[in-house]
């Protein structure tokens, strides 16, 4: 990295500033929204600030250890997954807007929504160009029957959750892939290495405890991950990624880390001053010596 950092960080309502950014102005989005939508209301993030109650799956304390809270998708009913479902019915069309063409948007999912997610993205234009499967072990599912742990030893009510979905979404390119390239920039995946190409499986660990420790935000995106993908997203390492939802910056920091230009909205002033300070340090970090 220069002196000079590459990356515009905004306090806003992503629903409110991506209206009034300029079309065709931006070459990819990798993103992680508020998925259980809920658990970023105002409400709920008073009480997980309270260090109690709440949708968050685990409590701060529990088995006598200090834990980070989870949302929990298994608590969403029919009006939540009406709510993620006009959530990404307002997002899609936005992000068509800005997407130059052949712009790829790579947005973090959870298996019991995703579904809503692709009928939104698809019918505003994009194409589904395929999902990525984040390897990762989550605390999610396998449970027993509550309350019947001993009646039923034998039984998950539903899987644990072992991987989670990363969407993968393309603007339609303007004429062939080559010449979409050529004149936006954009249309393709890019390699990790000339002789390997981007492939949907990816192992990914939880981010590390040095991680954590630069950037507490309940949903920090391990760099790992997060430079692997926004590395993939600029084909040619030209343009500007941006990230609406960015949390804590990792999507950012991991821009950094390549030398791309990035954008980074952020409605919660806490976490947008978290991003502030957070994203130069995780940007600078080695992954390979660090716990
Ligand atoms: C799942 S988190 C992203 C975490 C991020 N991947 C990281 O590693 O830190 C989603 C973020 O979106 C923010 N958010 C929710 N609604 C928003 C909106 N309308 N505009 C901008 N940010 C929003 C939340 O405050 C939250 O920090």
């Amino acid at each position: 990295m220069g002196g000079r950092t590459k990356y515009k960080l905004i306090h806003a309502d992503a629903f409110e500033w991506l209206p009034n950014r300029k079309g065709k102005s931006i070459h990819a989005v990798v993103t992680d929204p508020p998925f259980g939508v809920i658990e970023y209301t105002s409400d709920q993030l008073r009480k997980r600030g309270k260090g109690n109650g709440g949708i968050w799956r685990l409590p701060h304390n529990y088995d006598g250890n200090q834990r980070s809270p989870l949302p929990r998708f298994t608590v969403l009913r029919a009006r939540h997954f009406e709510q993620i479902r006009n959530f990404h019915k307002r997002l899609a069309p936005l992000l068509f807007r800005l997407l130059v063409p052949g712009g790829h948007v790579i947005i973090a999912s959870q298996n019991l929504v995703s579904h809503l997610v692709v009928k939104e993205f698809r019918s505003v234009g994009f194409e589904m160009r395929g999902q990525i499967a984040r390897v990762v072990r989550t605390l999610r599912g396998g449970d027993r029957p509550k309350g019947a742990h001993k009646k039923y030893p034998g039984i998950s009510v539903t899987p644990r959750g072992c991987w989670e979905p990363w969407l993968i979404f393309r603007k339609p390119c303007d004429g062939r892939v080559r010449d979409n390239l050529r004149k936006w920039k954009t249309g393709a995946l890019r390699r990790p290495a000339p002789d390997l190409p981007f492939a949907d499986l990816i192992p990914s660990r939880p981010a590390k405890r040095i991680e954590r420790e630069m950037a507490r935000h309940p949903s920090l995106k391990p760099q790992e991950l997060m430079r692997q993908l926004v590395w993939a997203a600029l084909p040619l390492g030209k343009g500007t990624v941006l990230d609406p939802f960015m949390g804590s910056g990792a999507t950012v920091a991991a821009a950094e880390y390549h030398g791309f230009k990035s954008i980074g909205l952020e409605l919660d002033k806490q976490f947008f001053q978290l991003a502030r300070r957070a994203i130069p340090k995780l940007a600078r970090l080695r992954l390979n010596d660090e716990k």
